[in-house]
């Protein structure tokens, strides 16, 4: 059998009137990255507070690391780390005194306190900004100290909410690396993620949260897969050719096309792909000429679509 690192059963949390976590039932594995997949308000970081054991569940049960998180909320404590979707560390010290700090507190003493701070300082690449206060630190470097701090003794199994939140491209791409680098070593990853494409990138399987309730889990394939055997895109070079397109496409594939904001643009799932060829060539032969013709699986933007009905950033307007 395999072991669980998280297990709950209808894990609730309410807040006033809100059901911040409305009844989840998880059973996650041990290894790799979980995605925790779900719009602002979604209830992401209330359920990971609780496996965290920062706050107390209002109704449901769960066991972290074997552990029940009311009842054993200090074995908990002592085997999980957090890093906070608004960080921890002190502003005003530089990286190498808060590191420092941390392991202290862990229990390291003097030099070998020093130590450790030094190796995560090299491990997250920042030798040269070790001196630096943290308030002086790009985003980027900002997140590598958040979760090198996180990492002062290496926990069996790591919450990152939102580690990526607001950075550039590099520094999310600088993130990815240590998270993969983490699991590598061992570290079972619990991630909470607003995006779409970093749930894609990283994570081996994925809950997608919204209003507090579990609506779907899978691999991101198996996610995509659930929308349908694939997506055609089509765009064609002149914006009059359109209807023309879509009424070719409609007949050669039997399926019906939508529009988008784009007007050159059609989009269709397809069932089945078979017919994809013949349409091509009624295209060519009706002298439209294409820009775009591809044939890809759903983005998990359109897993959403398709699970809540409306798109994942339309978070405002759904609260
Ligand atoms: N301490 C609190 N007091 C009152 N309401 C709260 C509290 N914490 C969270 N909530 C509410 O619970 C719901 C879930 O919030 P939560 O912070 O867990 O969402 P999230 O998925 O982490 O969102 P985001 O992506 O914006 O971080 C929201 O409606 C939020 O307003
Ligand atoms: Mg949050």
């Amino acid at each position: 059998m395999t072991e669980l690192v998280i297990e709950t059963a209808g894990l609730t949390k309410v807040y006033g009137d809100t059901r911040a976590v409305d009844g989840i039932d998880l059973a996650i594995p041990r290894g790799g990255v979980h995605g925790f997949l779900g719009p602002n308000g979604a209830g992401k970081t209330t359920a990971i507070r609780m496996f965290a054991t920062l706050i107390r569940p209002d109704a449901g049960h769960a066991r972290v690391l074997g552990h029940d998180i009311v009842r054993a909320a200090d074995e908990v404590r002592s085997k999980v780390s957090l890093t906070g979707q608004f960080a921890s560390v002190d502003e005003d010290l530089s990286g190498r005194e808060n590191l420092r700090l941390i392991a202290k507190l862990f229990g390291f003493r003097g030099a070998a306190a020093t130590r450790r701070a030094d190796e995560l300082l090299g491990a997250f690449g920042l030798d040269d900004a070790a001196d630096r206060q943290v308030k002086k630190y790009s985003g980027g470097m900002r997140r590598r100290i958040d979760i090198a701090a996180s990492l002062v003794v290496s926990p069996e199994l790591l919450f990152l909410d939102e580690p990526t939140t607001g950075l550039d491209p590099r520094a999310r791409n600088e993130v990815w690396d240590i998270i993969r680098a983490l699991v590598r070593h061992g570290t079972t990853v619990m991630l909470t993620t607003q995006y779409l494409d970093e749930a894609d990138q990283l994570a081996d399987r994925i809950s997608v949260i919204d209003h507090g309730r579990i609506i779907a889990e899978g691999t991101s394939s198996e996610l995509k897969a659930s929308v349908g055997s694939g997506t055609l895109h089509v765009r064609v070079m002149r914006r009059q050719d359109r209807d023309a397109a879509r009424d070719i496409l409609a007949r050669e594939l039997g399926i019906e096309l939508g529009t988008t904001h784009d007007p050159q643009a059609l989009v269709a799932g397809l069932e089945d792909r078979s017919g994809v060829t013949r349409a091509l060539a009624a295209l060519e032969q009706a002298h439209i000429e294409l820009a775009q013709f591809s044939l890809g699986q759903p983005t998990l933007d359109e897993v959403f679509l398709a699970l809540t009905g409306r798109p994942a950033e339309d978070e405002e307007e759904a609260a």
